[in-house]
């Protein structure tokens, strides 16, 4: 079959990588991206507001399926344009990415169907407002941006925001830039994401992951797209319990069924970012895709054929068959230094044959060739250990990374041993 795959990030190689076990990959690309230019049968380039061109690429290519990986992307409405043209997409309408797209769409269906995990949320478009809500409560927020922002524009009372006063600047900024403003009831705890295959009904969910976001080790600094990611042998982490797992499992279909309740079917990857502790398990955000990180965490492990799985998701006759390897994994981005900060643009160098049964890499925001990239701002390899446990995996990726080379920064503390125990002596 033709597959046709939109994005050239890590997440998109390893989708690649899958399709182009038993099909034939066609791609959308945004950056060079040498290792999805190489698996490509035939590939162009991504031009924003011009998704006729797209169409036309994928009719003369007579493309069975369409996938689309990044959010941006999701929310152009490009995935409606290829319906409307009748190439078959495994992804969710633009409308239906709302539940990503836009924070305030994503607590309404919270709200309205009383879906366990949500937390106090409040919605304001006077500055004044705003401020006089954080200054006379005595509890912390988080501050949201009401669209996407890269994983960037959340900021955190009692993190990111050091007092009320920056809390207060921050929503007035806010409010000033995008009109309006989402608030937050902090919540404390242990973040996991839980990724899903959907077609609107039924939930196929993957093993539990856990993103590092903060840009440094011990999870200091500011928040990033994302340094790296875990997930583990019996598909969830050990600091999460058997029920606060399937109380997120229950809390996904009831989002799935809540959309489609309100005619608004989701169908695609769907995904939930929770946080617990102790005594609860809320839902800090609900994404219409795969996680960059976490998402290469599971397709490295999926066993099933993922183009049937999109046929599946197509046809609304998706299954609870989809299997993955009984392995835990450990992920380390490669970021060009000073990345989300300052970052300086560099040359890396990879030395052949790095990539056995255990260790993969995959190329991100990347150009040039397998063994000499450019990179850009943005994060540019993904190296990934397989291995019986979470710190087997994280040795498995420091024992490779002496094969390349250049000014880059890395996470070493992501899947170590000693950070994993915190994590479980935490909870
Ligand atoms: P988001 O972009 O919504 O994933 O938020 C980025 C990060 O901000 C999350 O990974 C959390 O660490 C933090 N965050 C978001 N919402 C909350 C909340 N309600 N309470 C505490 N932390 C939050
Ligand atoms: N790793 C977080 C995200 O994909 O947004």
């Amino acid at each position: 079959m033709n597959i046709l795959l939109i994005g050239s990030g890590g997440r998109e190689d390893a989708i690649a990588r899958k399709i182009n076990e038993k099909d034939t990959l066609y791609s959308v690309l945004l950056n060079e991206n040498p290792s999805i230019i190489r698996m490509s049968h035939k590939y162009m380039f991504y031009e924003r507001n011009n998704d006729e061109k797209i169409v036309e690429f994928a009719k003369k290519n007579n493309i069975d399926i369409a996938f689309i990986g990044p959010d941006d992307i999701l929310n152009t409405g490009l995935n409606d344009t290829l319906l409307n043209n009748h190439i078959p997409t495994a992804s969710p309408s633009r409308s239906a990415a709302r539940i990503e797209t836009s924070k305030e769409y994503m607590r309404y269906i919270m709200n309205k169907y009383n879906i366990a995990g949500n937390v106090p949320n409040f919605i304001f478009t006077d500055a004044d407002e705003a401020k006089s809500f954080i200054k006379e409560n005595n509890k912390e927020y988080a501050i949201k941006p009401i669209g996407l922002t890269g994983g960037k524009g959340v900021m955190v009372m009692g993190t990111q925001l050091k007092d009320k006063k920056d809390a207060m600047e921050y929503a007035e900024y806010i409010i000033k830039k995008d009109g309006k403003v989402l608030l937050e009831e902090k919540q404390n705890g242990e973040e996991f994401s839980l990724q899903a295959f959907t077609d609107g009904k039924t939930v196929v969910y993957a093993p539990i992951a856990q993103d590092y976001k903060r840009l440094y080790e011990n999870d200091l600094g500011p928040n990033t797209g994302g340094m790296g990611s875990i997930t583990d042998k019996d598909f969830s982490l050990p600091f999460i319990r058997t029920d606060q797992k399937k109380k997120a499992m229950k809390i996904l279909s009831d989002i799935v069924n809540a959309l489609r309740e309100e005619g608004n079917p989701f169908s695609g990857v769907i995904y939930g970012q929770f946080m617990v502790n102790e005594n609860s398990l809320k839902v800090i955000e609900i994404n219409s895709r795969f996680a960059d990180p976490e998402g290469i965490n599971i397709l490295t492990l999926l066993k099933t054929n993922i183009v049937d799985i999109f046929l599946d998701i197509y046809s609304k006759t998706l299954k609870n068959d989809i299997k993955f390897d009984s392995m835990a994994t450990t992920l380390k981005y490669i970021v060009p230094f000073g990345y989300g900060i300052n970052p300086v643009e560099t040359e890396l160098l990879i030395e052949n044959n790095i990539e056995t049964d255990s260790l993969k890499l995959y190329y991100a925001s990347v150009s040039g060739t397998m063994n000499r990239v450019k990179t850009t701002h943005s994060r540019s390899l993904a190296l990934i250990g397989i291995a019986k446990s979470i710190y087997e995996a994280s040795d498995i990726v420091e024992q490779s990374i002496h094969k390349i080379s250049g000014n880059y920064y890395m996470r070493h503390d992501i899947g170590s041993r000693e950070m994993v125990e915190r994590k479980i002596k935490n909870l």
